[in-house]
């Protein structure tokens, strides 16, 4: 049974998952706040199994996002007007509710950025550019998603650094064995996932960390997949640097953050240069602003920031260890139906995972199940899910992933089994 954080994000009170009633989780209720949901797809009751890719969003999240563009728009830190200053003051009161949301110290650490994704390029841009030489090693796992790929390619050829990689299990686990083996006084920097996009495997990240700082490393955390299934408190977890995107936490797309311990953030160099991020401009030279505008340079994403703020409002009320007791009984149920069917096989069953179901079938090809299961009413991805050497390391082109929600119930389920069926039934 899993075990996670009760009472998140500030007390750390490990319990089990089971003691936790399901009565109180209103599954319509919370259905009713997603107005897509209400849709039909094909003429079928709209399935949507596709949140680790990106998540619907509330109607709670949509009425805030349509708010600014209504009543509440203007730029922000600039003008000297009223409504300037009000929409200042909304974007900076999400950067508070991010800031609780990880239990991050200083509201200064919680840097915007356009996502996950350039949150882990403005890690390599910026901390590990400045800080690692020729025969530095970063240290990655193999089930990477390709955002935690390419940056440290990127930069291992710039600088002559070495990129190791973390070999995983059959059942889609970290080779923790291995991954201590590969800790030295030459890495620099540790970079994982907190749970992977493709196999649904929670990492370890707390143990990691604490391994990669006895040798010296320092510690990034891809949170894109964690965010919104466990309660993350990045002071008990002490990792330097977390990084999520908005979209995938029910809020809007072109919003993201960087998490990263002030005195790191401090000691970083810009990673982008322009307005906002600076204190003194001449043409000689200029002085750099203080966290966290130094690497917020331009106009920012602001509606959807404030968007953001409303997406971690709707999470609290809802709590974050019943939407992972939701999820985790839903995730038991559709495994159990999906191991029922002939032909199928579930990749990645770490014992240890979250609601992401990455399978195959004998007769059909991922994109073949996706596209029939569309015409069902189910929406799945498939593919290489942005993990082509995970894809190569499980000797597959592919997978068919369907992946919840706290939107997702029963039915959904059901429907999707249901719609595997039919794809036999045309395939097999
Ligand atoms: N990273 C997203 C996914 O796993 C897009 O689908």
């Amino acid at each position: 049974m899993r075990q996670f954080l009760l009472g998140c994000p500030q007390e750390n009170v490990m319990t089990d998952i089971a003691d936790h009633p399901s009565n109180t989780y209103d599954i319509e209720k919370i259905r009713s706040d997603f107005p897509i949901l209400r849709t039909e797809v094909h003429g079928q009751p709209f399935a949507f199994l596709d949140s680790a890719a990106s998540a619907q969003k509330p109607r709670q999240v949509i009425d805030a996002i349509s708010a600014v563009y209504d009543s509440g728009y203007a730029n922000v830190h600039r003008g000297a007007y009223q409504l300037s200053e009000v929409v200042t003051d909304n974007y900076e009161g999400a950067r508070d509710k991010v800031q609780e949301f990880l239990n991050a110290e200083y509201r200064s650490e919680i840097i915007f950025t356009r996502n996950a994704t350039e949150a882990i390029n403005l890690v390599a841009g910026s901390y590990a550019r400045s800080k690692l030489n020729c025969g530095d090693e970063i240290i990655i796992t193999e089930m990477e998603h390709h955002s935690n790929i390419v940056p440290w390619q990127l930069l291992k050829a710039e600088k002559d650094l070495v990129l190791k990689v973390v070999p995983i299990t059959d059942a889609g686990e970290l080779r923790m064995d291995v991954f201590e083996k590969l800790l030295s006084r030459r890495t620099k920097l540790v970079s994982v996932p907190h749970i992977s996009n493709v196999l649904g495997t929670v990492l370890p990240v707390k143990r990691i960390i604490e391994l990669a700082h006895s040798a010296g490393a320092a510690v990034l955390i891809d949170g894109c997949q964690a965010v919104m299934h466990e309660c993350v408190d990045v002071q008990s977890l002490d990792c330097d640097f977390y990084a999520f995107s908005g979209h995938k936490l029910y809020g809007p797309s072109g919003i993201g953050v960087l998490y990263g311990k002030k005195e790191l953030l401090d000691a970083m160099p810009p990673y982008m240069g322009g307005g906002d991020m600076i204190n003194t401009v001449t043409f000689e030279e200029s002085t750099w602003a203080e966290l966290p505008a130094k690497f917020e340079a331009g106009t920012p994403a602001i509606a959807q920031a404030i968007g953001l703020g409303a997406a971690i409002d709707y999470i609290n009320n809802i709590g974050l260890v019943s939407i992972a007791k939701h999820e985790n009984d839903l995730l038991d149920y559709t495994t159990s139906r999906l191991n029922a069917i002939d032909g199928l096989r579930i990749i990645g069953t770490a014992s240890n995972k979250v609601s992401v179901i990455s399978m195959i079938l004998d007769c059909a090809h991922p994109h073949d199940m996706a596209t029939i299961l569309d015409r069902s009413g189910v929406a799945i991805r498939a593919g290489h899910h942005c993990a082509q050497p995970l894809m190569d390391r499980l000797g597959l082109p592919a997978t068919a992933r369907a992946s919840f929600g706290l939107y997702n119930n029963q039915n959904d389920a059901d429907q999707l089994c249901q719609a595997l069926e039919t794809v036999q039934e045309i395939f097999g």
